[in-house]
């Protein structure tokens, strides 16, 4: 059967195509009946979806429309046409991860937004009893507002023996599959626990752990090599996030993190806490380029330096060099070094050689002492914050105010952990007193 824009099939009129995958197309339909837009997967096109696979995949769809959380696409309904099953899914209106990441890798506090909601999703399916055991960057789909919504769950239950015998189909998935897939053990939620650290590694660096030339150098890859830090690969990914990251890669079920829910634990302790005593065990990596240029002009960085020399001596190169690979912009990391600078008046001359005024780091009575923040400047941070962030902001704001001195350097600071797009967002919700 084949689907043409403008054919009606069942109640749905088709409106466009969303997407084609390995497995079949998704389009975007108007149910005529209530006039709403959703979207229609057509999976297994053609004879396949006759029998036994039909009923298996439509008992599956039953188990998956029991799954209602924020960061998990619903399913509506199902049916079959002709030869074809058709799955009516809600339609979600962004860009699919793996298009996101064509781009290159994300900013970090994204990767970390998509993580930990994609975890919570993780956490509620497995508590279910449903594992995924497709987690990769086509099935997760990056809103504007709202989040990351996790598509296509408990299709593979149905398709993954057809994937890997469909040679050229697999690959898409091979990349992201478990070492026990590989070996078609049986499952559980560890497995998705391995390919969402696959998924993420790829989000953190712009490029899978394991790239084989085919089918069985990437298979074999899954099963044997270990894989290059993450931080490796791009300098500004924290040592603890590369950690976590890792130990979701774990070539034995046992020895990853053994739920979502304590893999998200580890991933908001690696984000929020820095590098902990844990992460210490980590030798320092080797820094190989970066897939993105840094954001701040190299004449600009050796002009923070020379500044920075003047007050506190040689050991401002490795503070300057430290703080670089965690700001984006060189007014955010002048104000994270002048807070580093203990006596007041070196640090109104560093800030000045900087460009930048001294006035959130000069108490009214001009004591070395630096001013608190208070509870109404944290409460509007944690407002603005909230927009992107979501309940988390309050966490957020309440850690990283404990490193700061100044109100601006802690909107500084939040303006940092959010991606471009938000801090904007942010920076207009954020007033300092
Ligand atoms: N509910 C949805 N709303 C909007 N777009 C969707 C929805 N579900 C899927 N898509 C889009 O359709 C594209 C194709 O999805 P599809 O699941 O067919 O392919 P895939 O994930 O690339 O591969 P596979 O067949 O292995 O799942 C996705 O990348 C996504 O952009
Ligand atoms: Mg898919």
């Amino acid at each position: 059967m084949t689907f043409e824009i403008g054919q009606t099939v069942g109640d749905y009129q088709i409106l466009g195509i969303l997407g084609r995958g390995g497995m079949g197309a998704v389009y975007r339909v108007r149910n005529t009946l209530t006039d709403r837009e959703e979207a229609m997967k057509v999976v297994l096109p053609g004879t396949e979806a006759t029998g036994e696979v039909a009923d298996r995949f439509l008992r599956e769809i039953r188990i998956q429309a029991s799954l209602q959380h924020p960061h998990i696409a619903s399913i509506r309904t199902a049916f079959r046409s002709g030869e074809s099953v058709l799955m009516i899914m809600e339609l979600i209106e962004g860009v699919s991860l793996d298009a996101k990441l064509r781009e290159g890798p994300l900013p970090l506090g994204e990767a970390f937004r998509i993580t930990d909601d994609i975890l919570s999703a993780l956490a509620h399916a497995h508590a279910k009893g449903i594992v995924h055991r497709d987690i990769k960057p086509s099935n997760i789909i990056v809103t504007p507002r709202g989040g990351p919504k996790l598509t296509d769950f408990g299709i593979a239950t149905v398709t993954g023996d057809a994937r890997i015998t469909r040679s050229g189909m697999a690959i898409g998935s091979l990349a992201y599959m478990s070492p026990e897939q590989v070996m078609s053990k049986p499952l559980d939620e560890r497995s998705d626990i391995y390919s969402l650290g696959i998924t993420i590694y790829e989000a953190l660096t712009g490029r899978r752990p394991f790239q084989g030339t085919g089918e069985y150098s990437i298979m074999n890859a899954h099963l044997t090599e270990i894989p290059v830090s993450p931080g490796a690969i791009v300098r500004s990914v924290p040592l603890g996030i590369s950690v976590v990251v890792l130990k979701s890669l774990a070539k034995a079920p046992e020895d990853r993190y053994q739920t979502a829910a304590e893999f998200q634990g580890a991933w908001r302790q690696a984000f929020f806490g820095g590098d902990d005593a844990t992460t210490k065990v980590f030798a320092p990596q080797q820094q190989p380029s970066a897939p993105h240029p840094p954001q701040i002009e190299p004449k600009d960085l050796a002009r923070v330096e020379s500044g920075l020399t003047r007050v506190l001596g040689p050991i401002a190169k490795s503070l300057v060099a430290k703080a670089a690979a965690q700001h984006h912009s060189i007014e955010a990391l002048s104000r994270h070094l002048a807070a580093q600078i203990p006596h007041e008046q070196d640090r109104v001359a560093f800030l000045k050689s900087c460009g930048l005024s001294s006035r959130a780091h000069t108490t009214p009575s001009g004591s070395q002492s630096i001013s608190p923040i208070d509870d109404k400047t944290l409460e509007a941070a944690r407002k603005a914050l909230a927009a992107s962030l979501g309940p988390i902001a309050a966490m957020v704001v309440s850690r990283t105010a404990k490193r700061v001195h100044s109100a601006e350097e802690l909107r500084d600071a939040l303006a940092d952990i959010v991606d471009e797009k938000d801090r904007k967002r942010f920076l207009a919700a954020f007033h300092l007193p």
